[in-house]
């Protein structure tokens, strides 16, 4: 039997613009994602601020482009800007659903995200937001 780090991981980074955010959006977005994500064996996080999320989806490839899929269409946001895609074997968030996560001081102030920093990213800058993240996750728990 191959265990479960055998197996292949699609890692999908992108920035979106929040449309009607406040906390019981978030809460209901990260409440749905949990649900869902468990069944689909997605594991990931969601870094939110009024003016941005930056997601970070990993999983089975089929099953990550579904949700992406339904993703985009969701009316709570939109300029939504794929900045990372690639298939690898680790995962950074294996034990959380959807990680919820607040705009940290090391991440992007409001000037920088209205000068469009964020959607500019380059896959390795939001890749290394993420990995940072996931560091950090592991020596606070
Ligand atoms: C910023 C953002 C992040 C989301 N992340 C996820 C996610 O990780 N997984 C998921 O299933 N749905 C996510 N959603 C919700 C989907 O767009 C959609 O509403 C949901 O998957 C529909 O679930 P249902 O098919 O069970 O009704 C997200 C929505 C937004 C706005």
């Amino acid at each position: 039997m191959r265990n479960q780090n055998e197996k292949k991981v699609k890692h999908l980074i992108y920035s979106s613009n929040p449309v009607g955010f406040n906390d019981e959006v978030i809460k209901e977005i990260l409440a749905v994602s949990g649900d869902n994500n468990t069944k689909n064996d997605i594991t990931g996080a969601l870094i939110y601020r009024q003016d941005l999320y930056l997601q970070f989806l990993e999983g089975p490839e089929d099953e990550v482009n579904k949700t992406y899929e339904k993703i985009m269409t969701d009316k709570r946001h939109n300029d939504l800007h794929k900045l990372s895609e690639s298939i690898g074997s680790r995962r950074l968030f294996s034990t959380w659903a959807m990680r919820g996560d607040p705009v940290e001081t090391w991440m992007w102030s409001y000037e920088e995200v209205k000068s469009g920093l964020l959607k500019n990213l380059s896959a390795q800058e939001a890749s290394a937001a993420f990995e940072k993240l996931s560091r950090d996750v592991d020596q606070f728990n």
